[in-house]
């Protein structure tokens, strides 16, 4: 099979703007979890805000096992360095409206505090 014109979309060389890149883990154990309806909260509720591939917005990427499946699903932000339990959808919304949005990260919802942050969670 050869390459075709539409290899060289010149849209497939461009870096989406964002502020801060989402991982949301799709991987097996997240998955059963629920992790897919989250993703489809996740996208509506950024898309609401306009904040998808915006240069205040979020590069949203779905990936396979983070890691810490018993904690999940697993959803990490960066270059925030949080590491996220989430598994409602109102834990998604908060998610968007406090950090993403907000720029805070909603410290009961993660996983570990955030290296460097002298509070405790
Ligand atoms: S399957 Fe999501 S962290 Fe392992």
């Amino acid at each position: 099979m050869g390459s075709t014109e539409k290899d060289y979309d010149p849209a497939w060389s461009t870096l989406p703007e964002h502020a801060r890149q989402v991982f949301l883990c799709t991987g097996p154990r997240c998955t059963r979890k629920g992790a897919q309806q989250l993703w489809k909260t996740l996208r509506r509720e950024l898309l609401a805000r306009d904040l998808i591939e915006t240069p205040a917005g979020v590069l949203l990427t779905r990936t396979n096992c983070q890691f810490p499946c018993n904690l999940g699903p697993v959803l990490t932000v960066y270059p925030d360095r949080c590491w996220y339990g989430v598994r409602t959808d109102q834990q998604v919304q908060r998610l968007v409206v406090e950090h993403l949005s907000g720029g805070q990260p909603v410290v009961d919802l993660l996983l570990r505090p955030v290296a460097g942050d002298t509070t405790d969670v």
